[in-house]
């Protein structure tokens, strides 16, 4: 059993805790937020993540967790120290390290002689080199260094955490790596130890590359649509390709979330940073950024102008399973139709409070079917797994017009189609037509 603090007890650093925590270490998890750490200090979670609470409960009853906004009780006598703070992007997409920094200072004035600093935030690469340099020089001795990124997605970070594909430990100190990956005993994954600023790149080229694959689908779908050619059956057959895989293979309004948006920011600034070329990167943002305005464009067309059209949101969630609206394909939606004079309700099972605080005329709901009443269109932004259960000819017969525009392929056409509803999906050549292929054994 090790002694560990977790500096930062947002997403990343909450999880990180807990499941270090589970696997039987001591941790203490500190934050500045004096709000977070009451509710944390209750086992109440101040996000929506799937067995998170379950866990955090679980190992403060044990005692092998603990929250802290002292950074000397935090810090002292611990081994290992993560610092999981928030890495945001500021306008330009250069990266914005100061709470790292601020963290790191705080760490430097406690930590123990021999203990070794692990950045888990998404750090642009150097920057783990240049934390090491702050702390040799405020403790006036080397303090061995590690960066260990974090893979995690919302809604399934626990499993994530639990059986990654692989472990990142970066280092210029293999005693210090390995001690690190000592502290993953109990999970049954590859661990990659390399340099301190292979490691960094890793941790963008990864997220990158999912942007990229969604990217490319995407474009791939508005090819389908001109064509057509229906893009679930295109994704699905790559798919079937071990050497393409299926995962990230959705079309749909493109990503969005905490992550990455503003790792691709920075990523792109990294490389313009190193006169390196960047084309395919702000090619992967420019598609996405269409993704949206497509969208809108496809409510235009079917209802011949927006202005003073009632349009209803079916999900605000940059994804399914997370109150997360952060950089959400929902917010650029509904700038494009305030833009256009839409009146725009709302519903989302997590997300309604957290958007309706950023635009406040939204008319929010609380369940689909006050929704649909007197919707002239309806636009699915989050393919929640409930919608794919809800009573759909209610729904049109609540409606003014059938018009349902399903910005994550949940539905099938046809059935839309049976149902009465005026229908179009993302990549679905028109008019669409059902998945006649299914794929044998
Ligand atoms: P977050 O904003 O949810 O949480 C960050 C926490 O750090 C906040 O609670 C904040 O109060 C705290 N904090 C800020 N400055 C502090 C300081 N000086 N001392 C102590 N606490 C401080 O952020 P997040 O989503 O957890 O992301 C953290 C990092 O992890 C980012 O670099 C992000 O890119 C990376 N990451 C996040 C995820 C994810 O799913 N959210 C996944 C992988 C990696
Ligand atoms: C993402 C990565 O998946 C994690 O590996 C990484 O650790 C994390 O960022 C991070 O660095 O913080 P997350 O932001 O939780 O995790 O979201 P994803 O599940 O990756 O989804 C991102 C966006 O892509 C969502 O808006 C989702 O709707 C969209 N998406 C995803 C698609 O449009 N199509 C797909 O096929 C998959």
């Amino acid at each position: 059993m090790a002694s560990i603090c977790v500096v930062g007890a947002g997403h990343a650093g909450l999880v990180t805790a807990a499941c270090f925590a589970e696997l039987g270490h001591r941790v203490s998890c500190l934050d500045v937020n004096l709000r977070k750490l009451e509710a944390l200090q209750q086992g109440t979670i101040p996000f929506f993540e799937p067995g998170l609470e379950e866990m955090v409960r679980h190992n403060l009853a044990t005692r092998r967790l603990s929250f802290t906004a002292d950074y000397r009780e935090g810090v002292e006598g611990k081994g290992s120290i993560f610092i999981a703070v928030n890495t945001p992007s500021s306008p330009g997409g250069r990266t914005d390290l100061r709470y790292l920094y601020a963290a790191a200072r705080e760490v430097a004035r406690t930590m123990d002689e021999g203990s070794i600093v692990v950045i888990k935030s998404t750090v642009p690469v150097g920057t783990t080199e240049g934390v090491g340099g702050l702390l040799a020089a405020e403790r006036g001795g080397v303090v061995p260094m590690v960066f260990n990124p974090e893979f995690l997605s919302e809604g399934t970070a626990i499993e994530e955490f639990m059986k990654p594909a692989r472990i990142i430990i970066g280092s210029g100190d293999l005693s210090a790596a390995e001690a690190i990956a000592e502290l993953h005993d109990g999970l049954e994954s590859p661990i990659v130890i390399c340099s301190l600023r292979s490691a960094e790149l890793i941790k963008y080229a990864h997220n990158a590359f999912l942007a990229t694959r969604i990217s490319f689908i995407n474009e791939i779908a508005s090819i389908c649509e001109g064509t057509g050619a229906d893009v679930r059956v295109v994704s699905r057959a790559l798919g079937l390709d071990s050497t393409l895989g299926q995962a990230y293979l959705k079309a749909g309004l493109g990503w969005g979330g905490s992550c990455l948006p503003k790792d691709m920011r920075s990523l792109i600034y990294m490389a313009k940073a190193n006169k390196a070329p960047c084309q395919v990167l702000k090619a992967v943002v420019k598609t996405n950024n269409r993704q949206r305005a497509t969208a809108v464009e496809k409510l235009r067309s079917l209802l011949g102008s927006l202005e003073g059209r009632v349009v209803g949101l079916l999900g605000l969630a940059f994804k399914p399973n997370t109150e997360d609206v952060r950089e959400a394909p929902s917010l650029e939606v509904i700038r494009l139709l305030e833009a256009a004079g839409s009146l725009i309700k709302a519903y989302d099972p997590k997300a309604m409070s957290a958007c309706a605080q950023l635009y406040p005329r939204l008319t929010c709901c609380s369940d689909p079917y006050e929704l649909a009443q007197g919707c002239d269109a309806l636009l699915l932004v989050t393919e929640w797994e409930e919608f794919k259960h809800l009573d759909m000819p209610r729904i049109r017969s609540l409606m003014k017009q059938p018009i349902f525009v399903d910005g994550r392929n949940l539905f099938e056409p046809e059935e839309m189609a049976r149902w009465g509803f005026i229908y179009r999906g993302i990549g679905l050549g028109f008019p669409a037509l059902p998945v006649a292929v299914g794929v044998r054994a």
